[in-house]
């Protein structure tokens, strides 16, 4: 009874907190918020930090900083690096996504990467019931995944997700609501960018920063070029005349600079399939693999590893939504809340 009038005035939230990016889900309404997960810090003279910057306002700051500002992100490889900055973003998040309306302390549900330790599932309980959350659920990402893919998950038969965020690739085979076997690979977005740095330091010495390097992949990079090969103008610095230069570029370079942490993605999905029992694996041959998550959105990559594994692969609508939507659809049908979510505290 009284959870029910808990629900006619609470707006429960369902909340992606990922390495690169969060996204918000009220329930009944929707996505209300997709922003980087940065925070700017301003340093103060008695060695203490004042976040003052949160989202898109504090990404743009990202390399630009002067001496007492520094941009962080919070969390690293899909997991809470920075405690205390965590907890802030999530007050800041939750508090754009009621826009000041709360009555009630909501009801939050996160996800989390697969076979994260329990002090770190405890760190983001701990954060978001400092943020202020009634009560606290969390899904695993691969799960979340498959429910915003659209995946028939609670029915006995194999399905296999391979989502590819920033800081993460977690691959999973799930089936009958649950994750059968999972590998997380801490290799994502923020690798590709990584090396293509990496790649021009060492191919051309030329420096640019992680910013620069996120807009060529998203650009020019390509993980099986087929057709004509793409170009771009780059700005950054020589690194022997010490001076900003611009540079041209095109996708077969980029791709060769991505050559390595792509197959290592190659590599987790075949080990996974090794691990996957055999009629869940002839389910999947059937059904084929299906990509979420930003990094899913970088050019031709189903068709690399269609044919890096020989299976069909196809990247879901709306691949950078799909956590969020499926983490949302969890919060609206109780039923699925309680099949698939991991931990409850609150
Ligand atoms: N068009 C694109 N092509 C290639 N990569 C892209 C594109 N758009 C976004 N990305 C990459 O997707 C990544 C972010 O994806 P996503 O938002 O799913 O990550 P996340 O959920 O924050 O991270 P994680 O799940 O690892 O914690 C970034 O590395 C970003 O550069
Ligand atoms: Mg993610």
């Amino acid at each position: 009874m009284f959870d029910w009038l808990y629900s006619l005035f609470s707006n429960d939230l369902a909340i992606d907190l990922g390495t690169a990016t969060t996204l918000t889900f009220v329930k009944g309404k929707g996505i209300v918020s997709h922003e980087p997960s940065v925070v700017a810090v301003q340093r103060t003279p008695m060695g203490g930090r004042r976040p003052f910057r949160f989202g898109f306002e504090a990404k743009e700051m990202l390399g630009r900083t002067p001496g007492n500002i520094e941009a962080i992100k919070p969390l690293k490889d899909g997991v809470i690096a920075d405690f205390e900055l965590t907890e802030k973003m999530l007050v800041y998040f939750i508090n754009k996504a009621h826009q000041r309306r709360t009555l009630v302390k909501p009801r939050i549900i996160i996800c989390v990467p697969a076979g994260i330790t329990e002090v770190e599932r405890k760190a983001v309980i701990d954060s978001a019931l400092g943020a202020g959350a009634r009560e606290v659920y969390l899904i695993e990402e691969p799960m979340a995944a498959a429910i915003g893919a659209g995946l028939p998950i609670t029915e006995p038969s194999g399905n296999m997700i391979v989502d590819i965020g920033g800081g993460t690739t977690e691959v999973a085979v799930i089936s009958l609501s649950g994750i059968v076997y999972a590998k997380s690979l801490r290799i994502g977005g923020n690798k590709l960018d990584e090396s293509i740095i990496n790649y021009l330091k060492k191919n051309h010495n030329f420096l640019v920063g992680e910013q620069t390097a996120e807009n060529i992949k998203i650009q020019i990079g390509d993980a099986l070029p087929v057709g004509d090969p793409m170009e771009m103008d780059i700005r950054g610095r020589d690194l022997i005349a010490g001076i900003p230069r611009t540079m041209h570029l095109n996708s077969l370079q980029v791709n060769e600079a991505l050559a390595e942490p792509l197959q290592s993605i190659i590599d987790t999905i075949k080990e996974v399939l090794e691990q996957t029992p055999p009629e869940l694996s002839a389910d999947i041959v059937e059904r084929g693999i299906v990509l979420t998550g930003g990094g899913a959105l970088l050019r031709n990559l189903d068709l690399y590893i269609q044919e890096g594994t020989g299976l069909p692969a196809s990247v879901c609508d709306n691949p950078e939504y799909a956590v969020v939507l499926g983490t949302g659809k969890a919060l609206e049908e109780i039923r699925l809340l309680k099949e698939v979510t991991l931990v409850r505290q609150g």
